[in-house]
Formats: structure tokens, sequence, C-alpha cells
């Protein structure tokens, strides 16, 4: 297991020896201790990879795509070695860990080939003698700070099109997760990405940051996170005209209309809320049910969420894991009562649970009838396994409830209406809409949101937008 951070092609540690410790949520056991590096060795880490930034950007399209693809290739040999790894230190089941091993590598294949079409354009001048050219260049150095809860998918998304696009990155992952991202940090080297163009700093978020931002050979931060630090983040990139892309906190909405599929509306309500235990930014995170359907959905969501286990995501057949840590636990908790004390019923869940031999951090997977938007469940990211369901009785009614967030991220509807489909569609102020579609995510898609879910796309062809820069040549023959 690396525990030492990638800089300029070697593993060293902190210069003074500071370490953090990373901790198994499940059985809350310290499974690693990895360098916590400061402000000198992030500066290390951007001389590298602005060292690297030429030779890299010079390359050929496709050497750079050969070099992703055989990242991606390694990743997918070393699927069960990685996804232990990630149960181990995130607590997500190991299906959902291998799953998001393949969903990562996925963006590296994507991107490898992507590359390959970023082209210019030549538009047709305003005199005889001039021609407009417009190239599409790397936009250099790029700083990329991941969170928790996808630990390898959230870094191949933003490396993989940074790369394509002829970047060198330095990558921040989360301090609760760096196991996941120093191993791809190995097999980066494996693969033959040269030294510098992926450098690996593990830390305190605040001090690696504040070394990004203050340095301008650093000319783009790509973040995904809560939308309480990516504001600040907005406000230190104001200082610097540092270019950003914030893939922030997410509040989505899940519809159903009387003409729904109800049995494919439930099978999709479960598998889109108790994704990762419900901690992920395009969980449904409050479901409005129209009256003629409402009793037989909740009927058939009481029935899926009861059978659901919970335990270490380590063992085979575990379907919800730890949540990442104590503070995780109390704020469902404290949802869930709020929401009782506002008057809510809990039909299945509502408590902790025990797993004998195992941490105090498992809530089980909970459903909530009655939301009113009083409750925090109603405006408030969860993230956690808790699936509040309210009524609704004309369309307005239920796309306004939709839209009534400070967030865009991502929002789910089930109709089998034709034209519904696409009013709704166009309706909903989210970046994602999935339509009768539990689950959106894929590496050619845009991914992103509006509103206080931040800006920029990750994935597909758009991706590439973010780490380039249009440069405009008016050539005079
Ligand atoms: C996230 O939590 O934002 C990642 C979810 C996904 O990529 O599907």
């Amino acid at each position: 297991m690396q525990t030492h951070n990638l800089i300029d092609g070697a593993w060293v540690g902190a210069s003074d020896g500071a370490t953090l410790r990373v901790t198994n949520p499940a059985r809350d056991e310290v499974i690693a201790e990895v360098a916590s590096v400061g402000a000198a060795e992030t500066r290390s880490a951007i001389d590298a990879a602005w060292r690297a930034r030429e030779s890299w950007a010079a390359k050929t399209a496709g050497e750079r795509g050969g070099l992703l693809s055989a990242l991606a290739g390694l990743m997918r040999r070393d699927t069960d070695r990685l996804a232990a790894l990630m149960t181990a230190e995130q607590g997500k089941p190991l299906a959902e860990a291998r799953g998001e091993i393949a969903y990562a590598a996925s963006f590296l294949s994507w991107a490898a080939e992507e590359g390959k079409r970023l082209t210019g354009d030549i538009i047709p001048a305003s005199a005889p003698d001039k021609r407009i050219l417009v190239l599409r260049q790397p936009v250099g150095v790029t700083g990329i700070i991941t969170p928790w809860n996808f630990p390898a998918a959230m870094i191949t998304r933003k490396l993989g099109p940074a790369l394509a696009a002829g970047c060198t990155v330095v990558i921040k992952p989360a301090e609760l997760t760096p196991l996941s991202a120093l191993a791809i940090g190995e097999l980066a080297c494996e693969a033959g990405i040269p030294d510098g163009v992926v450098n690996i700093v593990t830390g305190d978020a605040a001090t690696i940051g504040d070394a990004l931002f203050d340095d301008d050979r650093v000319r783009k931060l790509s973040f995904t996170g809560s939308t309480r630090v990516g504001q600040l983040l907005m406000s230190k990139a104001s200082e610097h005209l540092l270019r950003l892309s914030l893939e922030l906190g997410g509040h989505a909405p899940f519809l159903v209309f009387d003409d729904a599929d109800v049995g494919k509306a439930v099978a999709a309500a479960v598998a889109c809320k108790f994704r990762n235990a419900g901690q992920t930014c395009i969980c449904a995170n409050r479901f409005y049910v129209q009256d003629g359907v409402y009793d037989e959905f909740v009927a058939g969501f009481t029935e899926a969420v009861s059978k659901l286990t919970v335990g270490d995501g380590a063992h085979e057949g575990v379907d919800i894991g730890p949540l990442i840590n104590d503070a995780a636990v109390e704020k469902v908790e404290s949802h869930v009562e709020d929401a009782r004390s506002h008057g809510a019923t809990v039909p299945v869940g509502g408590d902790r649970v025990h797993p004998k031999g195992l941490a105090n951090r498992f809530y089980a997977p909970t459903l909530v009838e009655g939301m009113t938007p009083d409750m925090k469940l109603a405006s408030e990211e969860t993230f956690g396994p808790v699936a509040p369901v309210a009524r609704f009785t004309a369309e307005r009614e239920a796309i306004e409830l939709a839209n009534a967030s400070e967030y865009g991220l991502a929002a789910y509807y089930f109709t089998r209406d034709a034209s519904r489909l696409m009013r709704v569609a166009e309706a909903l102020e989210y970046g994602i809409v999935g339509a009768n579609d539990g689950g959106p995510s894929t590496a050619q898609a845009p991914f992103g949101g509006v509103k206080h879910s931040g800006f920029g796309r990750e994935g597909g062809k758009y991706a590439m937008d973010e780490y380039t820069e249009i440069k405009y040549v008016s050539w005079q023959l």
C-alpha cells in the first residue's frame, strides 16, 4: 500500500515526517498513515508539473491517449485490489467499489479517444489577405481537489480530460480517502506517464489548497465537494482570476407521475437513493409521488428498502456500508428526528443499526412519509440512506416543488406520457435529468450542475472545454 506522495515521479514523505491517519469507517481501525505535506511540498509538486508541461503538451494526442489507455487497462487489471482498498478506506460495499473502478477507468478510456478529436477552426476572414485560425491549447498546470465519496472516479473524471488536453496536474485527494488516489498514482507510473505530469499530495486541505491558489503557475482548479467549500474556493480564485470547475452539492428530487411504470420507478428509486449509502451528490434526496400511484409506490418502496442488508462493505452481499464518520451519522439522525418532530412517520428504519463487532456508524435504510417543506430533509442535502416521500396532485405543483431548491445538480422523474416526458425535462432547473432513469452517470455524458451545485461539465467531449484555452490567430498573408 502506497503511503508517500508522488512528486516528479518520486515517492516522498512530508519533509517534517508528518502523517495523517486513514481509518476504516466500518471497523474504526487505523489502516494506514499517509504523508501529510504542507505548502513547501505542494510547491515542489507545482514545480514538477510546471517543468513537465511543455513536453507533455508537445506529445501527440495519440501518444497521450495511449498512456491514458494504458492506465485504464492497469486499473481494470487491478480491479479487485483497488476495490478492496476503496472499501477499506471509504466503506462502500465491494460490488459498488468494483463498479467504481470500472467507472473510473471508463473516464480515462473516453478521454484517451476524445483528445484525438480536439480540433480548432479556420474561419472565413473579413479581408482577402487575412486568415483566422482558432487553436485549442492546454490550460496548463491544473489543480485537482477531490472528495471522499468516490475516491477513484472523481479523480479520473478530471485527470482523463486534463491529461488528454495536454495539461499536467497536482491532485489533492480527500484526507479521508487518500489510499485510492495514491494507488492510481502508482499505476500512472507503471503505465509510463512521464515524471511530473501527475503529482499527488496528501494532507491538510486548507494548506495545500492555499499553496495551489497562491501560485500563479497553476492556471486551473477543478473541485468536487461541498457548496460551502466551493464558495470559499471561488472567492479565493477571484484574487488570482483562476479558472474553476465546481461540482458541488445536490438535493435531487424524484418525481413519480400517475402514468409511470411504478415497478420501474421503485427499482430506480432504490438504486438511486441507496448507492453508496446515500452519500452521492446525485442521489435522489426527496421523493414526490402523485396521488393516483402514491400507495402503490410507497408499498413497493417500503418492501424493497426493508430487504436491504447493512454491514461491513468488505463482506459480499452487503447493500449498505457505514457512513463515512460520526458527524455524517449525526447529521442523518438530526434530519430524521427533525422530520419526526414535524409530524413525519417512519415506516422502515429510522435509527442506527449495530452490526456485531463493527463501529457505531451504520444507519438503517429509512423511509420517511409525510415530508413537508419546513423539514430539513426537504431542503438540505442529507447524504445518508434516508428517503423522504411526499404527495402531489398536479404536474405544475411537482415541478415547483422540484425546483424549490438552491441546488441544481440532478433530478429524476417517471412517466409514460411522451409529451410530459419532454415538458418536464425542459422545466426542471437541473444540469442532469434522469427521465425514467435513476442512473444517468456515464463517461460520455456531461456531468455538472447549475445554481449552488456549481458550474463546468465533466465527462464526454464537454470536459475537454474545461482544460483548454482558445487562441485566436489573426494571420495577414
Ligand atoms: C457524485 O457524488 O457526484 C458522483 C456520482 C456519479 O458520478 O455518479
